[in-house]
């Protein structure tokens, strides 16, 4: 028809050769579009079709799942196609991988589990890795994170109802958007935005069963207990940050994108729900009506309410197939008490108040953090310049106790180098008296000796000197015999006189 057209006319012909060019162009980014995306992305990703026929910007929302092992099978492939419906609907890309992608080393415990859990974070940071090296431009901003046994079942409700809004300086570093149940965190589901810290936190839940295998060995969860601990636990080194991480992630409403099929996971007797297959008394009809398991009749913040956007499955492993599948064939019907178009405008009101409240929040935390962290400076500078001055007093006792005993010991050096002088001195005089002494003693002895031999040379003068006055001995006698006689009469003579 069209060849023949531009046979006929000349500006028939002209429009059709700008058809075909048109075409070929369109064919062209289209195959470029895709090529680009799959070089990039390691998995299977669909980019949104309709999209690009209605010439849209690239849409700035992805969604992540991983289907390997158990998940591999028909009903969860039923949910996935929800969510592409969803994708169409709105311009989504879709990343959805189908292998384990983890080894023994990130899990290998007690209950030999599968790897899957571990898979999420790896693809997960692969796809948000891939989009950071991006320019900003072509960049996907958010990736929400679906767990392959969540369902969509309001197909017109947009992702970006939830996020937080973007001129608002004060949740521009949100980079997490969860919800919590009676069990804490729910990784089942969560907007993460395309940014350095998200990067980081799921690099920290990859490698938490290598350095936290200990403590992974007694996880009730597998990657649902890693996010657990680096966001809520005091020791994470993500809640340790100014505001302990509360300035990167926030907590939203469960039903919002993670509603339950269940109002309570346990019957009052403490059954577990999921320990059965689903009963048709247990299909709940998103309304207020609930299913009787003794708990009475009151609804749950979590339990699924018709126009909510999302079912999840989480825990129902066993029986899983028994509670999705009536749950997917309802979704595929379209309802209309389901698929709502109103839900949205109520929702978008319903998150721009909390994003409000949200925010005067944070920047009431921010201000105080701040406030605490000034405080925590000023107290650490105060401790340091204390210790700074403790040590300073030390110092100088130091100096001064190693000054006394230089001192002392100087003292001591002196009085000792004063003694040892005296000593030598008197050892000098001792022996300078020793010597006058043997001197004297030499000479006393000399004098001794001269004197003897003076006594002895006196004596034989003597001697020799009578032998020249007394010839004989006869004679000598007679001498003193005649003296002493005439001494005798002298002295008798006037004795007898007197008588
Ligand atoms: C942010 O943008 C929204 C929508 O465009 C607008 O209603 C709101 O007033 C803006 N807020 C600020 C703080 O600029
Ligand atoms: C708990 O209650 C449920 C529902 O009535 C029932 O099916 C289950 O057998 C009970 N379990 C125990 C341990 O009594
Ligand atoms: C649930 O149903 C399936 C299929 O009918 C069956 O194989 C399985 O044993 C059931 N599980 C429980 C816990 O009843
Ligand atoms: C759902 O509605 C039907 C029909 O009114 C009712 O029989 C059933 O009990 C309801 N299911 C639950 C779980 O409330
Ligand atoms: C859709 O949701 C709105 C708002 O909750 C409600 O008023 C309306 O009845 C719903 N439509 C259907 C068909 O259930």
């Amino acid at each position: 028809m069209l060849i023949h057209g531009i046979h006929r006319t000349k500006p028939a012909k002209a429009v059709g050769v700008l058809l075909l060019l048109f075409f070929v162009w369109a064919w062209l980014s289209n195959v470029q579009g895709v090529r680009l995306t799959d070089d990039l992305v390691p998995g299977r990703q669909h980019a949104d079709k309709t999209t690009k026929h209605a010439g849209k910007a690239r849409a700035r929302i992805g969604k992540v799942t991983v289907a390997a092992n158990k998940l591999a099978n028909d009903v969860v492939r039923r949910a996935i196609e929800s969510h592409e419906r969803h994708n169409a609907r709105h311009g989504y890309v879709q990343f959805t991988a189908e292998h384990q992608a983890v080894s023994n080393l990130i899990e290998h415990d007690r209950l030999n589990r599968a790897k899957g859990a571990w898979t999420k974070p790896a693809y997960l940071l692969s796809v948000l890795v891939a989009e950071l090296e991006k320019p900003e431009a072509d960049r996907l901003e958010w990736l929400y994170w679906f767990d392959a046994d969540t369902l969509v079942m309001n197909l017109e409700t947009p992702l970006e109802a939830f996020l937080p809004p973007a001129n608002h300086s004060a949740l521009n570093e949100v980079d997490l958007l969860i919800t919590t149940n009676w069990d804490g965190l729910n990784s089942g589901v969560f907007a993460l935005r395309v940014s350095t810290w998200s990067v980081s936190l799921l690099s920290a839940i990859l490698a938490y069963p290598i350095y936290e295998n200990t403590r992974m060995q007694k996880d009730r969860f597998r990657d649902q207990s890693a996010f657990q601990y680096l966001l809520e636990d005091a020791k994470s080194p993500f809640a340790e940050l100014p505001m302990k991480g509360k300035d990167r992630w926030v907590k939203v409403p469960m039903r919002w994108f993670n509603s339950l099929p269940v109002n309570n996971a346990f019957y009052k007797n403490g059954t577990w729900i999921f320990a059965k297959n689903m009963t048709k008394a247990m299909f709940d009809n998103g309304t207020t009506e609930v299913y009787e398991d003794g708990h009475g009749g009151k609804v749950n913040p979590w339990k699924v309410m018709q126009g909510d956007m999302i079912v999840h499955f989480a825990g129902s492993s066993n029986v899983r197939d028994s509670w999705m599948e009536p749950w997917v064939a309802r979704a595929e019907q379209n309802l209309p008490e389901w698929n709502n178009a109103t839900t949205k405008y109520l929702l978008r009101e319903e998150a721009k108040e909390f994003w409000k409240k949200t925010e005067e929040q944070l920047v009431i935390d921010k201000a105080k953090s701040k406030v605490e962290e000034e405080q925590k400076r000023k107290a650490l500078k105060e401790k340091q310049k204390q210790e700074k001055a403790e040590k300073e007093k030390k110092d100088k006792a130091e100096k001064e106790r190693l000054e006394k005993l230089r001192i002392e010991k100087e003292r001591k050096a002196e009085e000792e180098k004063k003694k040892k002088l005296a000593a030598a001195e008197k050892k000098k005089k001792d022996a300078e008296n020793k010597d006058i002494q043997n001197h004297e003693k030499k000479l006393a002895k000399e004098k001794a000796r001269d004197e003897k031999a003076a006594q002895r040379s006196a004596q034989r003068e003597k001697e020799k000197a009578k032998t020249v006055a007394t010839p004989t001995e006869t004679a000598k006698h007679l001498i003193t015999d005649a003296a002493k006689t005439s001494a005798s009469e002298t002295t008798q003579a006037p004795k007898s006189t007197a008588a």
